[in-house]
């Protein structure tokens, strides 16, 4: 405790000096691993697909899908939630936020959007409605908590909002809240789905989470129809608010348009267009098709996913002081298997942390959900 406000002080008299210097510096960035605690192990179930987040009271919520009968993303499930007030030390059992029953068409995750300025925290997920081969047709649901992530109020059917899309699945992730004009405050996250849906799609709400709509999007190519492989098809995505208000939307590049690698778009209007001059594939980003986390803090762009071209393994985080432009931050987190993930911090006088939950394993990706704790300068 004493070297974490040592180090913060040591912060702001960084901050101070540069600022009196007109120099743009900070502290360096030297990701240090200080915990690792898996949180959900495959067993019985096949947990998949973890979200993490930092709610109103500084608590962190781990939530993740226990997939009952196999590991397909069809199916029934549960979704269970974790909690730690000290910081991911330790987590409270595994509790039951969501089960579907005996159906064959379970639930999806899903994003977590914390709502900063009324404290009430929201989840996105699905509900399957029909599956041939996987789930074709399904309703989007969102529920909030009010006490920090302890109890969870009833599931809103929220088909209307997604204007007749019959498919529509959030993140999975975080969304955001934006602290930044245009539009200080806005509630937004992403999502994909098929059809009318097809591509990536944001919804906000700008009354703290009583209403959403529709905003920007990025559609596949060709639209609404079949894709082969090459095709521009977006899919599964994390956004993140950047220092100018503008919002940056990372997604999987599903069918390998351009690259083996992530598509990028921005917005500067607050999730309303993502203009396709600002779109790119980032080459250094190199993906296999697969979920990754994407994070901002304090001038530093965080990514993390298996870097691989091919294969779900080589977990890598990365980190950027342009924005995203050039990658120069390299850590490997773990060589063998591993899957999705996402990311949250935690920057206090107890000093400022990377907080990530990823699916790893030796012989598959999904043997464990674990979540790993950095220090960001490398200091405790
Ligand atoms: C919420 O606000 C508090 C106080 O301003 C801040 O310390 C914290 O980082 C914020 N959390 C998020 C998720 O923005
Ligand atoms: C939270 O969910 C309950 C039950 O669906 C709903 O009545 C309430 O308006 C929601 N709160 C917010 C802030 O959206
Ligand atoms: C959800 O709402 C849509 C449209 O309002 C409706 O068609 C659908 O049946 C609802 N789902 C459930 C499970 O009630
Ligand atoms: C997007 O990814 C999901 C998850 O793997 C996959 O099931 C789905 O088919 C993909 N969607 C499209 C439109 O390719
Ligand atoms: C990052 O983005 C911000 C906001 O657009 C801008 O002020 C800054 O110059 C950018 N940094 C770099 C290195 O591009």
């Amino acid at each position: 405790m004493a070297r974490s406000v040592a180090l913060s002080t040591v912060f702001v008299f960084a901050s101070l000096t540069c600022a009196i210097l007109r120099v743009e510096c900070q502290p360096k960035v030297n990701p240090l691993v200080v915990q690792q605690e898996l949180l959900w192990e495959s067993k019985q179930y096949t947990y998949r697909i973890p979200v993490i987040a930092q709610t109103p009271g500084s608590a962190l919520i781990a939530i993740a899908e226990g997939r009952k009968y196999n590991s397909g993303d069809t199916g029934s499930k549960v979704v269970e939630i974790r909690r730690s007030t000290d910081l991911g030390s330790v987590w409270s059992p595994a509790v039951t936020l969501l089960t579907d029953g005996q159906f064959k068409l379970g639930v999806n995750l899903g994003s977590v959007i914390v709502d900063n300025v009324t404290g009430v925290i929201f989840l996105w997920f699905e509900h399957c409605l029909e599956s041939q081969h996987y789930c074709e047709r399904s309703a989007p649901y969102l529920m909030n908590s009010t006490d920090d992530g302890l109890t969870w109020n009833k599931p809103r059917n929220m088909t209307g909002v997604v204007g007749g899309a019959t498919k529509f699945v959030t993140g999975p992730g975080l969304g955001i809240q934006k602290k930044l004009p245009p539009y200080k405050g806005r509630l937004i996250t992403c999502g994909h789905g098929d059809h009318l849906s097809d591509g990536v799609f944001c919804v906000v709400s700008d009354d703290s989470g009583t209403t959403w709509r529709m905003a920007g999007s990025v559609k596949s190519i060709p639209f609404g129809r079949k894709k082969v492989d090459g095709d521009f098809n977006p899919n599964e995505s994390q956004l993140v608010e950047l220092p100018d208000g503008s919002l940056m939307v990372n997604m999987r590049n599903q069918l390998h348009y351009h690259c083996r690698c992530r598509v990028v778009m921005r917005s500067r209007d607050g999730g309303e267009t993502f203009p396709l001059d600002d779109l790119y594939m980032d080459d250094t980003l190199v993906d296999s098709g697969v979920h990754a986390s994407m994070l901002y803090h304090r001038g530093v762009l965080f990514f993390a996913n298996p870097a691989s071209s091919t294969k779900r393994e080589d977990f890598k985080l990365r980190w950027s002081l342009n924005n995203g432009t050039t990658w120069p931050g390299l850590k490997t987190l773990w060589t063998e298997s591993a899957g999705y993930s996402c990311m949250t911090v935690h920057d206090s006088v107890d000093g400022a942390f990377l907080l990530i939950l990823y699916e790893k394993g030796r012989s598959s990706e999904y043997q464990w959900i674990e979540m790993m704790k950095l220090s960001i300068y490398g200091d405790l």
